[in-house]
């Protein structure tokens, strides 16, 4: 089969305006500033709010993205959204972001593996386009994470929020997709996980739901964390080789922001210099497969990532999974959002 080059053309973001802070969180759980701050690098989360769903947030990041991209939606072949948090268990939230784009007819589905999602939806995305499948496929990594999260338990309740990033992917000539590793260890998924709701236990499953707050996410925070830093650090290492690169040649990482020290952790693993990691976790905390397209936005948007940067995106997440892209920046800006009704955008 012929290949193609794969490139990314356009970036978009958009958090919703309501704001958590660490001070907030006080109110609600025995918590303070200084240990979330210390133990998360967390002070403030966006949140949606109890009218929103994840295709609000999704609809405005995807216009910015195809307007920095220089495209309309109907020109666009394949819509991918990498999400833990849809609208519906199905139909696949793709296929109402799509609706709302004014585009029918065209192929639509979500990819769910949590915080990794984001990496898995541009590996299938650059991997249809460099086999010729489609040109060009939009990528949208969008969550409302506040909408699963429990807030009578402090372990989990400091650090999730909604937000959401995509990009659009499209053939051009010089391949800029130069590496990736994907995996996943479903053995002891148990450590990071939504019990209810799926066929295991279902919503309606008498009382239980309620009882034992199972539309919540459950999570061992050590357990998460070892793996995380772990996992992180060697599918970098294996996405670079699989480029021809070394960590030197890294201009900047973009991480899954799950937790600041996991993020030093990984980029000391890795051997990458502090000043060469894009971190943006204080103000939008724990994003799932939102937070890499957020942090690569604001990083574009504020001059950092520029034409010719090689970077190294890279997550951790329920599955356990893991995943790691090489990208070279191609010079793709970010777009302007448009503000929803009733809104305003943060891009
Ligand atoms: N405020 C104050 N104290 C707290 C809080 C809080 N919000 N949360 C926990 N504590 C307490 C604990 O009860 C414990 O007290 P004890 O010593 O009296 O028992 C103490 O703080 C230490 O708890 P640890 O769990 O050991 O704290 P740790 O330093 O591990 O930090 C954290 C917890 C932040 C959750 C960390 O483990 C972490 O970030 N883990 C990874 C999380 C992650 O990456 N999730 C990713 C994916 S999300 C997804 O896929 C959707």
């Amino acid at each position: 089969m012929k290949s193609y080059g794969a490139t990314i053309s356009g970036v978009g973001y958009y958090a919703p305006p309501g704001i958590l802070t660490n001070e907030d969180l006080e109110k609600l759980v025995e918590t303070s500033d200084e240990w979330i701050v210390q133990r998360t690098g967390m002070k403030r989360r966006h949140i949606i709010g109890p009218d929103g769903a994840t295709s609000d947030v999704a609809v405005p990041a995807a216009q910015g993205a195809l307007q920095a991209a220089g495209k309309t939606a109907a020109e666009i072949d394949c819509i991918i959204c990498a999400t833990a948090t849809p609208d519906y268990l199905f139909p696949a939230m793709a296929c109402l972001v799509a609706a709302r784009l004014g585009v029918t007819g065209k192929p639509a589905f979500d990819i769910s593996i949590a915080c990794s999602g984001f990496i898995y939806a541009m590996t299938t995305a650059a991997s249809l386009v460099r086999s010729g499948v489609y040109r060009s496929v939009l990528v949208i990594g969008a969550e409302t994470l506040s909408k699963i999260t429990d807030y009578t338990d402090r372990a989990t309740c400091v650090l999730f929020g909604d937000g959401a990033g995509a990009v659009v992917i499209e053939r051009s000539q010089e391949d800029n997709f130069l590496g990736s590793d994907l995996g996943a260890d479903g053995s002891d998924h148990s450590v990071l996980f939504l019990p209810g709701g799926g066929s295991r236990i279902p919503f309606n499953t008498n009382g239980q739901f309620a009882d034992q707050r199972l539309g919540y996410i459950k999570m061992q925070g050590q357990s998460v964390f070892k793996v995380a830093v772990n996992q992180m650090a060697s599918s970098a290492r294996i996405a670079l080789a699989q480029a021809g690169l070394s960590t030197d040649d890294i201009d900047f990482v973009v991480p899954h922001q799950a937790n600041l020290r996991i993020i030093d952790a990984t980029i000391k693993m890795l051997g990458v210099p502090p000043e060469k990691c894009i971190i943006n976790i204080a103000e939008y905390g724990n994003t799932s497969a939102a937070s890499i397209p957020i942090a690569l936005a604001e990083a574009v948007q504020n001059g950092s990532i520029r034409k010719g940067h090689v970077v190294v995106m890279v997550a951790f997440g329920g599955g356990l999974s893991w995943g790691a892209a090489v990208w070279r920046w191609s010079g793709a800006r970010v777009g302007k959002t448009p503000v929803p009704a009733g809104s305003e955008a943060t891009a």
